[in-house]
């Protein structure tokens, strides 16, 4: 099963080496048994099925289908965060509950698990994965879920009973795979297509890593005549990488520092956090934090049908609790159904790699 190259020496216990040596498996329309780290695992069709499948999940949600309960039945999922969460941690908690399986978490955090006697990523998730069919993991290392995936691979060949898979909740300012399949699903949902879209990603495109696993993501669906707009202060650029990728894979990109440049135009518009906790000192955050404020004035300058989707948590970015408030009123903010799609969103990848879902 684990063919991937062995790692040694020095090389250990830096979770970035593992991106080199561990290729994640590729959907390729089958989820099951497959760890979820990456969205360079899925090609347009397998988000096509997810899309589809989540789509039902909804609805049997609505209708109150005690069926769904026996799609992880029997089935645990552990989650490892070692890094803050409320909507990735508690919405994985709830999905699991809704599709009948159960979870299982440190009693007293991770931090106060083995961890705070120094034990290391590879051994925690061993530990884990005897115990669990899914692992949940937020890690602020770029690279966490690689090494996670890596180590359970090995955990595979020693013939434990199960054959454990993590799900990456967020690797540092890496990837978030599982926010770039529910920010996708719900412009699909609320737009009726990916293609021919103008979506612009404002704020801090350099630290979050939702906006990073989303412009890939898009990438990787392959659209026609999508135009991504990248508004960012010259500091908080999106990396290039990822810039190359979205260019090679025919998406037109176009970077400014000027929303207004874009926002009269634009179908959907992503607002982030600026990432304070990944800045090197105080001051530097400081000096940026202000650069764009999301307020229903401003939104009154987009689109009619266009939509406002935030990861969350949000903070200044838009404006004061008051100035949320007004801005939660208009149509457009869309960020709460984002939420709960994230929630069916992740039932559904529950469900398949646990290989309970054909839908
Ligand atoms: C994001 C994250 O943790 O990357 N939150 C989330 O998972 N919904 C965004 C953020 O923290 O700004």
């Amino acid at each position: 099963m684990n063919t991937q190259a062995k790692l040694t020496g020095a090389d250990l216990r830096q979770s970035r080496q593992f991106i080199k040596v561990y290729q994640p498996p590729k959907i390729d329309g089958d989820f099951t048994g497959k760890h979820i780290i990456s969205v360079e695992q899925f090609a347009r069709q397998d988000l096509q099925i997810l899309f589809d499948a989540t789509a039902s999940i909804r609805r049997r949600m609505k209708q109150n289908d005690r069926g769904l309960l026996q799609l992880g039945a029997g089935k645990v999922m552990a989650t490892l965060f070692y890094e803050a969460s409320t909507r990735t941690d508690m919405s994985f908690q709830a999905a699991m509950s809704h599709v009948g399986g159960q979870v299982i978490t440190a009693s007293n955090g991770v931090s106060f698990s083995s961890v705070y006697k120094g034990e290391n990523l590879a051994d925690t998730v061993r530990a884990v994965g005897c115990y669990a069919d899914v692992i949940v993991l937020r890690h602020p290392e770029v690279g966490s879920s690689y090494e996670a995936a890596y180590y359970l691979d090995s955990l595979r060949e020693q013939e434990v009973v199960r054959r454990p898979v993590i799900i990456s909740g967020g690797d540092g300012v890496g990837e978030h795979p599982t926010q770039a399949l529910l920010d996708t699903f719900t412009i699909y949902d609320l737009k009726g297509r990916i293609d021919g879209l103008d979506i612009t990603l404002v704020g801090d495109l350099k630290n979050g890593r939702t906006v990073h696993s989303l412009a890939k993501l898009i990438a990787r669906y392959e659209a026609s005549g999508v135009k991504i707009n990248l508004v960012a202060p010259d500091v908080l650029r999106m990396p290039q990488d990822v810039i190359d990728l979205m260019t090679a894979q025919g998406v037109q990109v176009y970077e400014t520092d000027d929303l207004h440049d874009v926002l009269g135009t634009t179908d959907v518009i992503y607002w982030t956090r600026i990432q304070e906790e990944r800045f090197a000192t105080p001051e530097d955050y400081n000096a940026i934090k202000d650069r764009f404020i999301m307020t229903q004035p401003v939104l009154a300058q987009a689109k009619p049908d266009a939509i406002l989707m935030h990861p969350l948590p949000r903070k200044h970015e838009m404006g004061t609790p008051e100035d949320h408030d007004a801005l939660d009123a208009d149509p457009r903010a869309v960020y709460f159904r984002q939420m709960e799609n994230g929630m069916f969103v992740r039932m559904t990848l529950l469900a398949k790699v646990m290989g309970g879902l054909w839908v």
